[in-house]
């Protein structure tokens, strides 16, 4: 294969063929095909785009680049776009385990205003956000949920390129953002694939028409390689629920994991916003039903119903409470930290009135700036 020539022809707006991807993404992977030719692909495809096939080829040839995993019992796993105050896997997760669906989940860290799993999970003293393949299958296999980073053997190509294209401006894609977020899903193996591709002011997404487009080409690229599939399109305007920062996420999440589901009812009513989609628990329902019911295949209000009396009876937060234990976090140490805020600050509103919106690119940038993400994926995180 001559990389010049699939280069002229992406370029001239033909599509390529699926060896040639194939060829192209390996050849990318064992070093014969330099960074500079891969960038220039990259802006290639930005600027001409690639149609469904090629993206599913392009998707696969890079799930194949490391390992994959495979589940001998049902699996589903949640992707989100990334936002501000995101915190709803810490909740979606192991309530989708504790309705009898195992969970394993290869998470990210935060980059620039949008916060990381796995960094708000870290925050809680001892966890090993870290774990090993092995360590990964085995905590889900004994606890039916697990959470933590990928590691470099899984989609090694993703890896590389996406180092490119956040220094070639080329992470704006729709082909190379499926093919990105799809293959590390594919490779860590689970049945059934739903994802939160968030829009507004603080999402990757700003339009409605970019978050559809998205989530049509994730949705279209999981089912065309064999997996049960959908997507939500959900508000990035506001950040999501009441608490942005790391710590300060997981101890929200504890709050919803720990009420029951009337409760929660009560609780996300009385301080739900205009705005409903910013409350995190009934997002939570929604998104942990959709994974339920596409697993089991049950009709969509039985699994609403399973997950609200899975948080009712307490055994989504011990799904969690088992999964942090078993990735050696230490849940008592965190609470004392949690309720310790280091420095408390009052802002007194100059007249009475409603807030009626709040920037979720403002709150984001806020917390950046306090050391609650990072700007470039060297940077360390302020946990406190
Ligand atoms: N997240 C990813 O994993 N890849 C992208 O290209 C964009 C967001």
């Amino acid at each position: 294969m001559i990389a010049k020539l699939l280069l002229d022809k992406k370029r001239e707006g033909h599509a390529l063929g699926s060896a040639e991807i194939r060829e192209f993404i390996e050849g990318f992977t064992s070093g014969e095909i330099p960074d500079y030719q891969m960038s220039a692909m990259a802006m290639a495809i930005c600027c001409k785009g690639m149609n469904e096939r090629e993206t599913a080829d392009l998707t696969e040839a890079m799930k194949n680049s490391g390992r994959s995993l495979e589940w001998e019992f049902p699996t589903a796993d949640k992707h989100s776009t990334g936002g501000v105050g995101d915190k709803l896997s810490l909740i979606i997760q192991p309530l989708v385990a504790a309705c009898g669906v195992a969970v394993p989940s290869l998470t990210g860290r935060g980059l620039g205003i949008t916060g990381g799993t796995a960094d708000k999970l870290e925050t809680i003293p001892g966890y090993n956000a870290s774990l090993s393949l092995d360590d990964f299958q085995q905590v889900v296999k004994d606890v039916g949920v697990s959470m933590t980073v990928q590691t470099s053997e899984i989609t090694p190509a993703d890896k590389k390129l996406y180092a490119l294209r956040d220094v070639t401006g080329t992470v704006a894609s729709i082909p190379l953002i499926t093919a990105s977020i799809l293959s590390k899903k594919l490779a860590e193996g689970a049945g059934t694939l739903v994802f939160d591709v968030k829009c507004g002011s603080g999402a990757f997404m700003k339009t409605r028409e970019d978050a559809v487009a998205l989530a049509n080409s994730l949705v279209n690229g999981a089912k065309a390689a064999g997996r049960k599939a959908a997507a939500l399109v959900t508000s990035m305007d506001a950040p999501l629920g009441y608490e942005v920062g790391n710590v300060n996420e997981v101890a929200e999440s504890l709050e919803w994991l720990g009420r029951g589901s009337e409760e929660v009812r009560v609780k996300s009513e009385e301080l739900r916003s205009e705005d409903s989609s910013s409350d995190p628990i009934e997002l939570c329902i929604e998104f942990a039903a959709l994974m339920v019911s596409l697993t089991k295949e049950i009709p969509l209000d039985e699994a609403r119903q399973m997950c609200r009396e899975k948080l009712a009876d307490g055994s989504a937060l011990a799904k969690f409470e088992q999964m942090v234990a078993a990735q050696g976090g230490d849940l008592e140490r965190f609470r004392k930290v949690a309720a310790k805020p280091v420095f408390k600050f009052k802002i007194q509103a100059m007249r009475s009135g409603y807030v009626t919106a709040v920037d979720a690119e403002k709150v984001g940038r806020v917390a950046l700036a306090l050391g609650a993400g990072r700007l470039e994926a060297k940077d360390r995180i302020d946990p406190l």
